[in-house]
């Protein structure tokens, strides 16, 4: 069944555990995504970025989780990733998206509340939820020292005053994660995730969660991050499945190719639900 994204992250915040909210461009991926869901017992996310949209469509992309929703008696949300464009937010609250994120956090602090604040008045309208972000989650392909990404961390203050200017259901927070595959280990600020959430008391947003080691994902979710992003990871799991299959196989049926591949991406979301704590919360 389809919901709010607040619906499921509000629940995850009083409980103590995280939603995995996992990227989407592709059918085979919304499906592996439900029945990693469903074989766990896991409420869960599926979102979609606007490269996602761009490649599959808004219709495509809001139809096929739909559709998987319907059947399902697991609670499920559509939201939309790492929003930038205003007309574009408006187009996901018109294909039925549930759960919407305004990133505007390359924006001086009063352009990022501004702009979040006027995505949470139409949003909120409707029941729509909103996550916006403060600090930089950048690449990790971005060129940047470690002093010069330290510098692009969530200020505790800033944070505040964003939260209680806009009304906005959840924060992602920049704490020393970064899009992509990580070349080093990352090294999380905890005492700044653990400060923020004792300030703000309401769901946090970790992205760039893929190839962060399983102790400081269950670190960080037992000092309180409720939702978690996962891209690379699924697009890993995908492209080593197809690669080992096309080498091993004279293949030329695209089932035969994407079946392996849907189940491993499956493997993966299930790893990633249970480490996560939301397994059996459904
Ligand atoms: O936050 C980034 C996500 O991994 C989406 O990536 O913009 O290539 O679809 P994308
Ligand atoms: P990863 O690249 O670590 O999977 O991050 C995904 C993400 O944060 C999507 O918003
Ligand atoms: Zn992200």
């Amino acid at each position: 069944m389809l919901v709010s994204g607040k619906e499921l992250l509000d629940k995850a915040h009083k409980e103590g555990y995280a939603v995995g909210a996992f990227n989407v461009n592709t059918m085979e991926q919304c499906q592996a995504i439900i029945a990693a869901a469903e074989e766990t017992r896991s409420p869960v996310i599926i979102q979609a970025s606007q490269g996602g949209l761009k490649y599959a469509g808004v219709k495509m992309i809001s139809a096929m989780v739909k559709a998987l929703a319907e059947d399902t008696d697991i609670p499920v949300a559509l939201h939309l990733d790492h929003g930038t464009d205003f007309k574009q937010i408006m187009l996901c609250l018109r294909h039925g998206f549930t759960s919407v994120m305004i990133d505007a956090s390359k924006l001086p602090l009063q352009g990022n509340i501004d702009t979040t604040k006027k995505v949470c008045e139409i949003a909120h309208a409707i029941g729509v939820s909103v996550e916006a972000e403060i600090g930089k989650i950048g690449g990790t392909e971005d060129d940047v020292t470690v002093s010069e990404r330290e510098a692009t961390f969530t200020d505790p203050d800033e944070a505040e005053k964003l939260v209680s200017e806009t009304g906005i259901d959840s924060l992602a927070i920049a704490i020393g994660t970064a899009h992509g595959p990580y070349k080093g280990e990352p090294k999380l600020d905890f005492d700044r995730l653990e400060l923020i959430k004792k300030r703000l008391n309401m769901p946090i947003v970790l992205h760039g969660s893929s190839g962060v080691p399983e102790t400081s994902i269950r670190k960080a979710v037992s000092l309180g991050v409720n939702k978690i992003n996962i891209d690379t990871d699924i697009r890993l799991s995908f492209s080593a499945a197809v690669r080992d299959f096309v080498d091993k196989n004279d293949a030329y049926d695209p089932r035969k190719i994407i079946t392996p591949a849907r189940d491993a991406m499956k493997e993966t979301i299930k790893a990633k639900m249970i480490m996560f704590g939301s397994a059996g919360k459904a």
